[in-house]
């Protein structure tokens, strides 16, 4: 497309894309309706239009459907859980903690492992000597297109990462240079929010934003 076929994104498109990035949620609650594939495939095709460091695109997605597979990432993801709930000493705290701390696994129809290729030829190594971890901020950048395309649409998405990367790897039988990036559970949300649980469960409410900027 030439800059003359450039699409024009006018005021309501961008006050569109301003409740979009508002309303984006952390999605732990679905309802019981099922997700189309296609629809999964579409939100798959927004993901890979994020870009890459060299152009690498090393994002891997795994689309988890084995009950069994399911069933025992959920249990380990309950362990890690556990565990990392003992982590406050404080008992308020902890309580507090396995209140809030759900995975939504059990509930959601999509499952979505995601990896990085720490071995991708494409890019030929471009960018990423000094950085190497440039590759995984490519795949987080896809991520972030996967969950504004899906919120789009309705449907929501948890990120998971209570839980071990080797035993991701070795559950899934996935090749040793793809590194484990995230868990996602997807699906229609039981409620919409534009607070996140946390804010609203007084876990961590939002910080003064202004404070996150600085000058040089
Ligand atoms: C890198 C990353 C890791 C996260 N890991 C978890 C997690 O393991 N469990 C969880 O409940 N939420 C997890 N979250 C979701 C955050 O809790 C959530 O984004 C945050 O509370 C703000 O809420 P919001 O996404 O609805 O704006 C993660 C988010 C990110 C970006």
């Amino acid at each position: 497309m030439t800059s003359l076929d450039a699409p024009l994104f006018d005021g309501d498109f961008r006050e569109s894309l301003t409740t979009l990035l508002a309303w984006r949620r952390d999605i732990r609650r679905f309802d019981s309706h099922p997700m189309d594939p296609n629809i999964v495939d579409d939100l798959l095709d927004h993901a890979c239009l994020a870009p890459s460091v060299g152009n690498a695109q090393p994002w891997r997605f795994v689309s988890v459907q084995s009950e069994a597979i399911r069933a025992s990432i959920a249990q380990h993801v309950d362990t890690e859980n556990r565990k990392a709930a003992d982590v406050y000493d404080d008992e308020q705290l902890r309580s507090e903690y396995q209140r809030l701390k759900l995975h939504g696994l059990r509930e959601a129809p999509v499952h979505l492992a995601v990896f990085c290729d720490e071995n991708a030829a494409e890019g030929r190594g471009l960018g990423r000597q000094t950085m190497p971890e440039t590759l995984t901020y490519s795949v987080v950048m896809a991520i972030q297109n996967l969950w504004l395309a899906a919120r789009a649409r309705h449907i929501g998405l948890g990120w998971v990462s209570i839980l071990e990367p080797d035993k991701i790897g070795a559950i899934l039988d996935i090749p040793s240079d793809w590194r484990f990036i995230v868990y996602l559970c997807m699906g229609y949300p039981a409620q919409e929010s534009d607070e996140p649980e946390l804010v609203k469960l007084g876990w961590q409410d939002r910080i003064d934003q202004r404070k996150t900027r600085f000058v040089r």
